[in-house]
């Protein structure tokens, strides 16, 4: 008999499917640039590794892979075909993704379990095709970590990743288009890394990597809107010294500079409901034990649901970094390096995920991410939304990051019916 199309076949999902997808992202895990720990940055070496893995996953599946022009790991997974009164071009597709690349010492599932989910569902299809292609994305890059921004393979999908982005350099002096060669491939194939519509939407499952639905008891969320995001370096000069020779009056200590202002980071988001900020990175020239700090690199991280909010601690934060410039005779560089606002999701994509999750047995638990997702790139293109599952412990950015395999279970079938409720929908008629 043929299959209907238009329908997801609703078997159960078995636990085994989301045992394997625990297992596949903690086997992802190993392929890092560390012996010991997870890290894995922009087209790195390991990233190779989590490629092959993905794509012969991908592949069983009945998906057909690439690697876009920048580095984005592409399966698709083919609609139904129309019939001859209609045209394949016509034929929506629905975008699931998330990221590939990791935080330093990370744990297993911040963004790779987005991916792995995504290919799970397509896996639970059993080779039904649907009115609409599934196209399965593994994003080269979302944490900022190698180039200090963040996104570079999301906004490439999106069609918005400009030039001074391909200019930047990480720390070895290599740019974004460097490494992109070196990883073999060719920058100037990123224009056809677009994605081309119809589009039925974006879907990204993520764990919580918060307490909230942890501290509820419930395995699943779904996200209303993502929080804005302010990254800027700062860079305090003062002047390096003799450490014994140098009297305390006669100073100008970058490190004491950017210590003193750490201080009121953290101060000012202890402040203000909503608020976070964090100097997550600093290096110290010229570093050793007997010398005035000369100069000192701080990053800032600056988040709030309310974009308001966060320009103006981004501003209070940059007039503080002066101030105590001025006072301490140290020179204050402010670089901004993102100005992401806050996006909300797509009312009705959460419409159907709430329909979906409570179909799948699950209460309903709505919430906005403080952490940024491949979402918000891809919020402004297509309907856009995102699952959350739940963190235990709350904890992420973290070697023992978690997630437990009925709550990937309960994401699965939830998926399920998301897809099966997308499907009934004839778009080319
Ligand atoms: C990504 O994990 C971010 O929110 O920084
Ligand atoms: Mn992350
Ligand atoms: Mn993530």
């Amino acid at each position: 008999m043929a299959k209907d199309p238009r329908r997801v076949r609703r078997e159960p999902v078995h636990s085994e499917l989301a045992a394997r997808v625990v297992d596949c992202c903690r086997a992802l895990a190993r392929f890092s640039e560390e012996p010991e720990s997870t890290t894995r940055t922009f087209l790195s070496e390991p990233m190779r590794d989590v490629h092959a893995t993905l794509t012969s996953w991908m592949t069983r599946a009945g998906m057909s892979t690439r690697v876009d022009g920048a580095g984005n790991l592409r399966g698709v997974y083919a609609a139904a075909d129309p019939g001859p009164a209609e045209s394949t071009r016509s034929v929506p597709t629905l975008l699931i993704g998330s990221h590939l690349d990791t935080v330093p010492r990370a744990g297993a599932f911040d963004g790779v379990l987005g991916v792995v989910i995504g290919i799970a569902l397509v896996e639970a299809l059993h080779g039904a095709r649907l009115t609409y292609a599934i196209e399965v994305v593994g994003f080269s890059e979302e944490e900022g970590v190698r180039f200090g921004v963040p996104f570079i393979g999301s906004r490439a999908v999106a069609g918005t990743l400009d030039d001074d982005l391909l200019e930047r350099r990480d720390a070895h002096g290599r740019c974004v288009a460097g490494a992109i060669s070196a990883f073999g491939l060719n920058p100037a194939d990123i224009p056809a890394a677009r994605a081309q519509g119809p589009f039925l939407g974006y879907l990204e499952f993520h764990i919580e990597q918060g307490p909230v639905l942890d501290g509820l008891g419930v395995p699943l969320g779904i996200v209303e809107a993502i929080a804005g995001q302010t990254r800027a370096d700062v860079v305090f000069t003062g002047g390096a010294g003799h450490a014994g020779t140098t009297p305390m009056s006669h100073r100008r200590d970058a490190l004491a500079a950017a210590a003193e202002w750490i201080a009121i980071v953290e101060h000012e988001a202890q402040q203000r409901p909503g608020l976070v900020a964090t100097v997550g990175h600093v290096s110290v020239e010229p570093g050793a034990a007997n010398v005035i700090p000369g100069r000192c690199w701080a990053t800032l991280d600056v988040r709030h649901a309310d974009d308001e909010a966060r320009k103006a601690a981004a501003t209070r934060l940059a007039g503080a970094a002066h101030e105590i410039g001025s006072r301490r005779a140290v020179d204050v560089t402010w670089t901004s390096r993102l100005d992401q606002p806050a996006v909300a999701m797509h009312a009705a994509q959460i419409a159907v995920l709430q329909r979906a999750v409570l179909r799948a047995g699950v209460p309903v638990c709505r919430l906005v991410s403080g952490a940024g997702h491949d979402a918000m790139i891809m919020a402004p293109l297509m309907p856009t939304a995102m699952l959350f599952l739940r963190s235990p412990g709350g904890l992420s950015h973290h070697p023992d990051e978690a997630v437990r395999e009925d709550d990937v279970a309960a994401a699965l079938l939830a998926g399920l019916h998301v897809l099966d409720e997308l499907g009934t929908v004839r778009l080319w008629s």
